[in-house]
């Protein structure tokens, strides 16, 4: 049976993957700061982990320590707008917290469960970034948004050194499109649980369309950094 590991497996996309990955028979191994209301099955397990504490992620890894992972997914993130709100935080420290989430958790995270990694069979880290984080898609909206916006460009660069640093595994970043979540507001065209059955195709059946230190769609397709 494949493992897969999930941040952020409490609501949004993560649960939706964490949901999906289970009915599909993998052990997930779903990481929340709260108790994911995941179906309760032997095949989960749940860890809790606030991912701006980097004391608790190292206590997350070494509670897995000797775990085979195939497929870690560095999902959770903040926004810097409550919900359907266009009020973007100036506040310090939220967008520390911000930058602690989105950027620094993932390459933490994935430098913490090398050795969980090795020991899997997929070598398969896969990190949920956004078009707001690539230059290509660089506009007004995305400038206004910049503490987010530039998070994910960082956490894009990060992931692209784990691949550097870490030549026997895959490293890709995905941008999981525009989602019905607290992220992406009540307008958006997709609902998660779409785009979480298309990265959960990409993963078990289309793993050669998951390039490394590249960002690819939830379809697969290549998105320019
Ligand atoms: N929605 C979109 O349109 C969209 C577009 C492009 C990219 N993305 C990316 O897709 C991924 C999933 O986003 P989503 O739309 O599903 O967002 P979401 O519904 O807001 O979910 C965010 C998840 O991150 C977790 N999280 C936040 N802070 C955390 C912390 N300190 N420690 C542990 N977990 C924490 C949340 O847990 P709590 O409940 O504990 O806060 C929640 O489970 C993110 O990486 C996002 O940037 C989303």
């Amino acid at each position: 049976m494949k493992t897969v590991l999930v941040t952020g497996a409490n609501r949004g996309l993560g649960f939706a993957l964490a949901t999906g990955f289970l009915e599909a028979g993998w052990r997930v191994i779903a990481v929340a700061r709260e108790m994911p209301e995941l179906p309760q099955t032997d095949q989960l397990q749940v860890e809790l982990c606030d991912l701006t504490d980097g004391q608790a992620i190292q206590a997350l890894a070494a509670r897995l320590q000797g775990a085979p992972i195939d497929v870690l997914i560095n999902n959770a993130a903040m926004y810097d707008s409550p919900p359907n709100d266009e009020t973007i935080t100036t506040d310090f420290t939220q967008i520390c917290h911000l930058f602690q989430v989105n950027t620094i958790a993932p390459k933490v995270l994935a430098d913490a469960l090398v050795g969980n990694l090795h020991a899997g069979v997929d070598k398969l880290v896969v990190t949920m970034s956004s078009g707001m984080g690539t230059y290509a898609e660089f506009d007004e909206y995305h400038a206004k948004h910049w503490a987010y916006s530039a998070s994910k460009t960082a956490v894009n660069y990060a992931m692209v050194s784990f691949a550097k640093m870490n030549p026997s595994f895959t490293s890709v970043l995905i941008n999981p499109g525009w989602m019905q979540t607290a992220i992406g507001g009540d307008d958006a065209p997709l609902q998660p649980k779409e785009s979480a059955e298309a990265i959960i195709d990409l993963i078990t059946n289309h793993k050669n369309k998951l390039p490394n230190a590249r960002m690819v769609d939830y379809t697969g397709k290549h998105v320019d950094f």
